[in-house]
């Protein structure tokens, strides 16, 4: 049964490292990461934007996010770091935990696929795209990432032929979205500031625990052209997957790479 999205609800369930978000809900608009890229330069805080619907979903390496109203969340939150650009790299990763973490208090068991999506039995549950933009400003410029991220909460079938490859579902998160998304608002608010403290570090080990292919032969894969195979190791301190290569051990930074299972 799908639950009503409730502004003042969400608000209402905000924690401390959340209580300065600014939320905001909108019925319909084209991507809420190209909203708030498009805004960053007047927000006075971090803000957080949900949708009930996309219309231009922006995906990972030029993809297209396709989403259904409520059947998916759909969200992006502005934040607005200390940190040079660079410095964000772990971010994703960091990110990735977070959601696990706040969906695991719904008993929904996900892990993490290097380097920043979330799995449910092996299937990708939610997608995280950040884009940054820096502001100019005195005394120094402002670095703000935008965290979107969209979870699948039920695949109809006409949304799964869009899709196009196995994606998960978690039908039990339809019950009360208002209050998933307040969890997830509030893990991230504290990932955010934990991240700005410590950085990646911080999330290491958490990320270690969640990793769905630690100990197995895995590919990176740019374009559909595998780039390294071996063994999947943990991540590093900056968020770089420790592969165990037939020529040596490799730190794999991420980017715009993919990770897969091999089968052989
Ligand atoms: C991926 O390709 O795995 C990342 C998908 C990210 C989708 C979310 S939905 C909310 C936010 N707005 C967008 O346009 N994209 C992100």
């Amino acid at each position: 049964m799908n639950s009503r999205l409730s502004l003042e609800r969400i608000k209402d369930l905000r924690t401390a490292a959340a209580q300065g978000v600014e939320v905001v809900l909108v019925a319909e608009t084209g991507s809420t990461n190209a909203d708030l890229l498009a805004g960053v330069a007047h927000f006075v805080g971090p803000r957080l934007l949900l949708a009930e619907t996309q219309t231009a979903g922006k995906g990972r390496a030029g993809r297209v996010w396709h989403s259904e109203p409520g059947a998916t969340l759909t969200f992006s939150l502005a934040w607005k770091f200390h940190l040079p650009t660079h410095a964000l790299l772990g971010l994703p990763l960091a990110v990735g935990v977070a959601i696990a973490e706040a969906l695991a208090q719904f008993d929904v068991d996900a892990k993490l696929k290097w380097p920043n999506d979330v799995l449910l039995d092996g299937k990708k549950l939610a997608g995280v795209l950040i884009e940054t933009a820096v502001v100019k400003g005195a005394p120094v410029d402002q670095v703000w990432a935008v965290i979107g991220i969209g979870i699948n909460l039920a695949v109809p079938e006409h949304l799964a032929a869009r899709i196009e490859r196995p994606v998960a579902a978690a039908p039990s998160l339809q019950a009360d979205r208002s209050r998933v998304v307040a969890a997830l608002l509030n893990s991230l608010a504290q990932a955010a500031i934990s991240f700005q403290a410590q950085g990646f570090a911080a999330f290491r080990a958490r990320w270690n625990a969640l990793h769905a292919y630690g100990g197995q032969q895995v590919s990176i894969v740019d374009g559909g052209r595998v780039l390294h195979a071996g063994l999947a190791g943990g991540v590093d301190d900056s968020g770089r997957l420790l592969l165990d290569t037939p020529t040596g051990p490799i730190a794999v930074v991420a980017g715009d790479v993919s990770l897969r299972a091999r089968e052989d």
